[in-house]
């Protein structure tokens, strides 16, 4: 017999590293129940903390998903981080569809466990309830859990016609980024008592619509905790909308310190402390959940 030491066979190799950003096969998380709408309903009874990013391809999506984010939105900011756009208007249902793709197939790669949301784009779901369907199948079968779409009022029966049809819908007030243009630009919305009244009352109507989580954009700190506590069945995510909600959401972009532009107030940078991006979303994380981050003082208005 020779002692010729065997040639390891390929299954007790180890996986040959691949470039471009290897994925693990699996996510250090993926012991972790899918986060789903029970979960969060349940989250938010309990008052734990909902922690969202936005995300808009497949390593950083495996990345949050490792770091324990609850939820990632596929944000149409994707036209202003990723293709250079000025707003958020030029985005398409195509590049939405592409990256809610990228990003769930991320997810799947490493068996994330992350609840997954997109964004209806400008102009994909204003004409009508129909059109609106149309657009969010397209971006369910890309792989979405949730559609999250701008403005109140009109919007209300939309939210019902998709809720109806099994479609979960985020809904998203205050600063609306489809509609800076009409609003004159990026500024705190919901200030003074009718303007606080007619957001509230929206806010209520999604919630009845069936809206299981509501966006809040630059809206008084003070306006949004009111808000939240009203709302029962419907959690309050906020940007710029202090720490009162029921949860909180940043652009990834902004938070990794990726700006070279002025970075709005409501931003906490977590590379600043962090020695890695896995740690930075971690932080992230950790602090939304302990609400040491927003600092009311320093993020909200
Ligand atoms: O498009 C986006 O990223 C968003 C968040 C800022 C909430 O809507």
């Amino acid at each position: 017999m020779s002692n010729t030491p065997s040639t390891p066979t390929p299954s007790s190799e180890a996986p040959a590293a691949t470039p471009y950003g290897t994925l693990p096969p699996a996510s250090p998380l993926a012991q972790r129940k899918p986060v789903s709408l029970p979960r969060l309903a349940d989250m938010h009874a309990r008052g734990e903390k909902i922690a969202m990013l936005t995300a808009y391809d497949a390593t950083f999506a495996a990345m949050a998903d490792a770091a324990g984010i609850d939820c990632l939105l596929v944000g149409d900011s994707l036209g202003m981080v990723c293709q250079g756009l000025n707003s958020t208007v030029g985005v398409s249902l195509e590049a939405m569809r592409y990256h809610t793709d990228s990003v769930s197939r991320g997810l799947r790669r490493v068996q994330g466990t992350t609840w997954l949301i997109a964004d209806l784009p400008f102009g994909s779901y204003q004409e009508s309830r129909e059109q609106a369907l149309r657009s969010a199948t397209v971006l369910m079968q890309a792989g979405a859990h949730m559609v999250k779409l701008e403005g109140g009022g009109w919007t209300t029966e939309t939210v019902r016609f998709l809720v109806e049809r099994g479609i979960p819908v985020c809904a998203h007030l205050g600063l609306t980024p489809q509609t800076v243009h009409a609003l004159g630009g990026y500024r705190v919305q919901g200030k003074g008592d009718s303007a606080g009244a007619l957001l509230k009352q929206q806010a209520h109507a999604l919630q009845d619509a069936g809206a299981a989580m509501l966006v809040l954009e630059m809206v008084p700190a003070a306006l949004a905790a009111e808000l939240t506590t009203e709302l029962k069945h419907c959690a309050t995510i906020g940007i710029g909308a202090g720490k009162g909600t029921a949860g909180q959401v940043l652009v990834l972009h902004d938070m990794l310190g990726i700006n070279l532009g002025k970075m709005p107030k409501f931003v906490r940078n977590f590379m600043a402390d962090a020695p890695g991006v896995l740690p930075a979303l971690q932080a992230y994380v950790q602090a939304v959940k302990n609400s040491s981050f927003p600092d009311d003082r320093l993020h909200a208005w």
